[in-house]
């Protein structure tokens, strides 16, 4: 069994909904779970994870200065000894500084099956490209746009009738379950 107190603190940094930061949470309170979750940041005020972090007793902490962002965050990352960052749903890129002063490993979760389309709208353009398949990725974040080694992948069939609304309603669906166990595996 794992101990509490080797288990590994994690921040996440969010932007909106909080989905995966939820899921990420739920999967941190199983026995077999090596992670805890010990900080959230929003850069948004608004994000609706930020009423999910509250609610569950996370410490939650809101930057929306964009332009002290990374220094803040620095000092909260340190402050509560994290061991590792997670970017879900995060949408504002880290700077290589940022991204080698933290220190710790960082991963993200991005909605395609990278190298395919890295940045914004992955859906309608899987849809357009007419690829069989789409899915979701786990990868570690360095200094290029969605492009650090991978960790993780599911495949999603596209379908004739998908949208790129139901596409990333099944999508969203695989992102939820290997956030954690990528996560997990490398605690
Ligand atoms: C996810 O679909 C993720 O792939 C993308 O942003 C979305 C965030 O969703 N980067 P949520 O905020 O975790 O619900």
């Amino acid at each position: 069994m794992v101990k509490l107190n080797s288990k590994k603190r994690v921040a996440v940094f969010i932007s909106g909904r909080g989905s995966n930061l939820k899921n990420l949470n739920i999967f941190s309170k199983k026995r077999n779970s090596k992670f805890i979750i010990s900080l959230v940041i929003s850069n948004k005020k608004n994000a609706k994870g930020i009423v999910y972090a509250k609610k569950n007793k996370i410490l939650c902490k809101i930057i929306d200065d964009i332009k002290n962002f990374e220094k803040k965050a620095l000092l909260l990352i340190k402050l509560n000894k994290i061991d590792l960052l997670c970017l879900a749903g995060f949408m504002k890129v880290l700077s290589s500084n940022f991204i080698k002063k933290v220190g710790i490993p960082i991963i993200n979760v991005h909605p395609s099956l990278l190298p395919k389309f890295k940045g914004l709208n992955t859906h309608q353009r899987a849809i357009d490209a007419r690829e069989e398949y789409s899915g979701c990725t786990i990868h570690y974040v360095n200094d290029k746009l969605d492009s650090g080694k991978v960790i993780l992948q599911k495949k999603v069939k596209i379908l004739k009738k998908d949208t790129p609304k139901s596409l990333a309603n099944k999508i969203q669906k695989e992102e939820h379950k290997i956030f954690s166990k990528a996560l997990n595996s490398i605690c």
